[in-house]
């Protein structure tokens, strides 16, 4: 049994497209530390997905569909929210990612501006956009938290990772700015979570995948995070447990992002170059 860090909160969890996504796993934990939630995708991906399944799982939790670039949906899913969770919300996971030019596999040297107007609206804008309407409507009770993943391509160059690295930066970038209006106005709490690489649909569909997921694992002292550990952590800021956190990337990549080389790596390497010298 679960702790019931979330007894009694109400929060909207987006993103849950299957049960890989970070957000299927999250939507289970914080119903098992004792929240309500209400479920939300976009249109096309509640009707291909399997929330259904999920909200069965999550003591039949209303779903409600919602494009995240479009205000008029997020007015709709913020009030309805609150309707038929009974009160004010107290999180939010925003769990969205989509580049058009990694899907078509165009190189960022060559990208599609177009793509990359809707790469940076989608991944990253629609943060703010949930956070601007949940303000106007007041949808959120003190001390709530909004959460939303990230990945250390926001810091540092992996190239398959294409302008979605752009995006994640300027996610990272809308939860300082916005976590500082928030917190003076209703002490709400406002952080990304960088998570390690982790096998779903979006992150699968990143060039070299597979190779940035070995080399994660190699470089990270406690190994790469899965989708559970982050849904946990997800839950511990959702809890009141960290109330005064906010507006900070908060790294979870069991120390992938502090470490410099790994012995792992550097074996490695040496068997290549005993290899090359040889043949
Ligand atoms: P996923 O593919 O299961 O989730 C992405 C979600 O974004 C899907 O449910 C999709 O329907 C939703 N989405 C796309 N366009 C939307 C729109 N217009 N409106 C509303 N929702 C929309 O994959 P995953 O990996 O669970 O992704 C969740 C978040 O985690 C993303 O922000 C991703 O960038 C981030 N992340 C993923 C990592 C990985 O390796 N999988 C690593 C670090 C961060």
């Amino acid at each position: 049994m679960a702790h019931q860090l979330l007894q009694g909160k109400r929060g909207i969890i987006f993103g849950a497209l299957d049960e890989r996504s970070i957000a299927w796993k999250t939507a289970l934990a914080a119903v098992e530390a004792g929240a309500q939630i209400v479920l939300t995708n976009a249109p096309i991906a509640l009707r291909m997905g399997k929330i259904n399944e999920l909200s069965a799982l999550c003591n039949n939790a209303p779903v409600i569909p919602a494009d995240a670039t479009s205000m008029e949906d997020l007015e709709k899913l913020m009030t309805e929210s609150v309707e038929k969770l009974g009160g004010k919300l107290d999180f939010v996971l925003h769990s969205i990612g989509m580049s058009p030019n990694v899907r078509k596999s165009i190189e960022y040297t060559n990208t599609n501006y177009d793509n990359f107007h809707k790469t940076l609206d989608i991944s990253a804008l629609s943060l703010h956009r949930v956070l601007q309407t949940a303000m106007k409507l007041d949808a959120l009770n003190e001390w709530g938290s909004v959460v939303a993943l990230s990945y250390i391509a926001a810091q540092r160059t992996f190239p398959g990772y294409n302008d979605m690295a752009d995006a994640k930066a300027l996610l990272e970038s809308i939860t300082r700015s916005f976590g500082y209006q928030y917190g003076f106005a209703k002490k709400v709490r406002v952080n990304t979570i960088s998570q390690s690489p982790t096998v779903t649909t979006a992150g699968s569909g990143v060039s070299g995948f597979d190779a940035f997921l070995h080399y994660a694992e190699k470089m990270s002292p406690l190994g790469n995070a899965s989708a559970e550990d982050c849904a946990n952590y997800c839950v511990s800021l959702f809890s009141d447990y960290t109330r005064m956190v906010t507006m900070q990337n908060l790294f979870h990549d069991g120390g992938f992002s502090f470490t410099g080389v790994s012995h792992m790596v550097i074996e490695d390497i040496n068997k290549m170059a005993g290899s090359e010298g040889n043949s």
